[in-house]
Order: C-alpha cells, then structure tokens, then sequence
C-alpha cells in the first residue's frame, strides 16, 4: 500500500488551528481532519446524558455504547454521535470545557485513538489536535506546532463567536481559555506539548495568509 502524507498540527485552543489546518489542506488537497470534534462529540454526549465530564466513574462506562464516527462530504468533516450529524452542536461554548474534561481520560483517548490512525493511514491528511505529532502520528512527515498568546486567541474566539450570534464575554473567554491551556498541558495522558521535531508558528503577529503561506513554505521544504 502506497504511504500517505500526514500533516500534523498541534497547539492550544484557538491558536486558528481549523482555520489555517482547512486551507493549507485544500491547497494540497489532502483531507482535514479535525481530532478536536472527537473529543466534542464524547464531551456532549455526557452533557446530554447530565454526567460530570470529568469524572471517569460516570464517562467510561458510557463508552461501550458510544459510537463516534467521521465521514467526509464533499472533503469535509462532519462528525457523527450514532447516526446524529452533531457537527454544529458541538460548536456550543459549554461543549469546549466538557471536551477538555472527557480528553484528561485515558479510556476516552484509547477510545478515538484506532478512528484516528486508520484515517491517516488511509489518506493523505492534515491532522490537527494537541497530540498528534507526539501520539498519533509520531511518524508525520511534517509537524507544526501553532500557538498564540492568550490574549489574542481569546480575542479570536471572541469575534468568531459574536459573529455566529452567540453572547460570550471577553474576559470569560480569556479565563477559559487559559484553564483550557492549563488542563490540556498538565494532564497525565498525551498532554498538549510541542514534538521534539515540531516547527513552531506562533500567530499572535501574524495575519490568516501569512500563517498559511509559513506553512506551505515548510511543507513544500519538506516534501521536496
Ligand atoms: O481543538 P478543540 O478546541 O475543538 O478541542 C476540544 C478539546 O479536545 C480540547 O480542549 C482538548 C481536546 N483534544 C485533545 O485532547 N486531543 C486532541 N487531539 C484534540 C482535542
């Protein structure tokens, strides 16, 4: 079987990851692949169900009938809770704390880990998440670690958030962002942290398509 290219692009919560990750993908036309929607999707299952997200003795067992799918329409993502497109619902602020709980759960994380895998080792892909360049695909040809302050990425998600209608608060978001940062990096398992061989990219000063442009520079570099 031919070997596929991956892409590994790792960093905090809204350091623009979906957005550079979706371009950089078209321009090379491999698949984006969004592992963040898998954490979602378990985090709003167990919003729905009234679990406490972080507490394992009520998630894991929920996870022998959970079924999480990715499926990708016209090369874009949508993701699956049993035969339910939750592609937007997870979108929903409070799904964003309830995904970083469920993701602190090594039973949560084997549980997605094979779904992640079999994609990349299908298709020439551009995987984006906090651990793949360190877990899931060690072996990336390519891995970029993108980050931001936290002030800027709170700003972001600010706009990208007004601008979808929903009422947020800048200096909640900024708090979340940062207890976000804190739980991503100090968990026990796969914790969000730059690979040996990761090239930084850090955005707090760089425009959209001046991120992109950085990063096909170095994919083109490295692929040559
Ligand atoms: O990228 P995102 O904000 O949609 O991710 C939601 C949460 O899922 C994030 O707080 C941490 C977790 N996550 C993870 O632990 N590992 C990944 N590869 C992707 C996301």
């Amino acid at each position: 079987m031919k070997k596929t290219v991956n892409i590994a692009i790792d960093g905090p919560a809204g350091a623009g990851k979906s957005t550079v990750a979706r371009r950089v993908a078209a321009a090379l036309g491999y698949l984006y692949v969004d592992t963040g929607a898998l954490y979602r999707t378990v985090g709003l299952n167990a919003l729905r169900l009234g679990l406490a997200p972080g507490n394992p003795d009520e998630v894991v067992p929920t996870l022998k009938d959970l079924q999480v799918s990715l499926r990708f329409i016209d090369g874009e993502q949508r993701v699956f809770l049993d035969e339910e497109d939750v592609s937007e619902a997870i979108r929903q602020n409070e799904v964003s704390m309830a995904a970083s709980a469920v993701s602190a759960i090594p039973e949560v994380r084997a549980f997605l880990f094979d779904l992640q895998r079999n994609i990349a080792a299908n298709n020439d892909c551009l995987m984006d998440g906090r651990d793949i360049g360190t877990v899931v695909l060690p072996d990336a040809q390519i891995k970029i670690f993108l980050t931001a302050s936290a002030e800027a990425r709170a700003d972001r998600r600010f706009k990208e958030l007004t601008e979808k209608g929903q009422v947020v608060e800048y200096e909640a978001l900024l708090r979340e962002i940062r207890e976000r940062d804190y739980n991503d990096s100090h968990r026990a398992i796969a914790p969000l942290k730059q690979a040996d061989d990761a090239v930084l990219v850090d955005t707090t000063e760089l425009g959209l398509e001046e991120v992109v442009a950085t990063i096909l520079a170095i994919v083109k570099e490295r692929l040559a």
